[in-house]
């Protein structure tokens, strides 16, 4: 089996992005693990703070072993983690990857976050991969009317402040702020900045993060993976595609949970196929 960092270097090599997906319990872990075996593709499982507490960090953790035991490039990040405390506790955990977010702290203090837990991952194991965020992009995975507060052009992220920060964090990965939000906009979500994600990716030179996928064109998504990305997160699509398919599986009479909770692990396979094959170029 790949490490992570071997993984992202194919990415890199082939020109693609590997896909990120957030789950909350078991049934979004099966979704999205069944469907990278089906397409025969790398994935990275992503549990939020909140996700994790609900579905269990060492639970996940041990979901995503048992699945790399049987052949299968899948793993686990620990997704926007805001304190020193629960990285120390994600990593300690046996997580492949963590994201610090502190892109609504100031340059300072993210830099100053960030570099705790790149050191921190740094003692524990040289192989965990270390994401820094800069740029604010909302902070919620849900349907929203309009852009969230605090985002604008003027909050996407400065080619010079990226040089910066990479190379006062020392991180593997960073996520910028290019026009991408959090959560699917009602009115349209934003077009991506392509020229910015390109002079980023060059200002920076390690591979780059797109958080917020959700409600992203198909075209800005290729254009972007074009101009450097190679994650990309999507969460909002596939809560969505979860809550639809569970509320048609409950208007049947079955009681055995496996039947009624069919329908939406069938409804985000879809969603999550889709993305799979745009992101890796099938
Ligand atoms: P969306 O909810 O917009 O897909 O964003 C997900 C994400 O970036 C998780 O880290």
């Amino acid at each position: 089996m790949k490490s992570l960092r071997e993984v992202l270097d194919w990415a890199e090599e082939k020109k693609v992005a590997i896909g990120h997906f957030n789950v909350s319990d078991s049934l979004g872990f099966k979704a999205v693990v069944e469907t990278a075996k089906d397409l025969d593709v790398p994935v990275i499982v992503g549990v939020s703070e909140k996700e994790r507490d609900f579905i269990g960090l060492e639970e996940v953790v041990a979901l995503v072993k048992t699945a790399r035991e049987n052949n299968l490039n899948v793993f686990i990040n620990a997704d926007h983690t805001y304190s020193l405390e629960r990285a120390m506790a994600a990593i300690d955990a046996g997580v492949d990857s963590i994201v610090v977010d502190g892109a609504d702290k100031t340059f300072a203090e993210n830099i100053a976050l960030t570099k705790e837990v790149v050191s921190y991952a740094r003692s524990k194991n040289t192989e965990i991969i270390v994401e820094g965020e800069i740029g604010f992009i909302g902070k919620s995975s849900k349907v929203i009317e309009n852009l969230p507060d605090g985002v604008s052009l003027e909050t996407q992220t400065n080619p010079e402040d990226a040089r910066e920060f990479v190379k006062e964090t020392g991180i593997d990965l960073l996520a910028p702020s290019v026009g991408n939000v959090h959560g699917i906009v009602k009115t349209g979500n934003p077009k991506l900045n392509i020229e910015r994600i390109g002079e980023i990716h060059k200002a920076v030179g390690i591979p780059l993060v797109l958080h917020g996928g959700s409600g992203i064109a198909d075209e800005d998504f290729r254009k972007a993976i074009k101009a450097g990305i190679r994650l990309i997160h999507i969460n909002t699509e596939i809560r969505v595609a979860y809550k639809e398919g569970i509320e048609e599986g409950l208007k049947s009479s079955e009681i055995a949970p496996y039947q009624f909770l069919a329908k939406g692990v069938e409804e985000m396979k879809k969603v999550i196929r889709e993305r799979l094959k745009l992101f890796n170029g099938l």
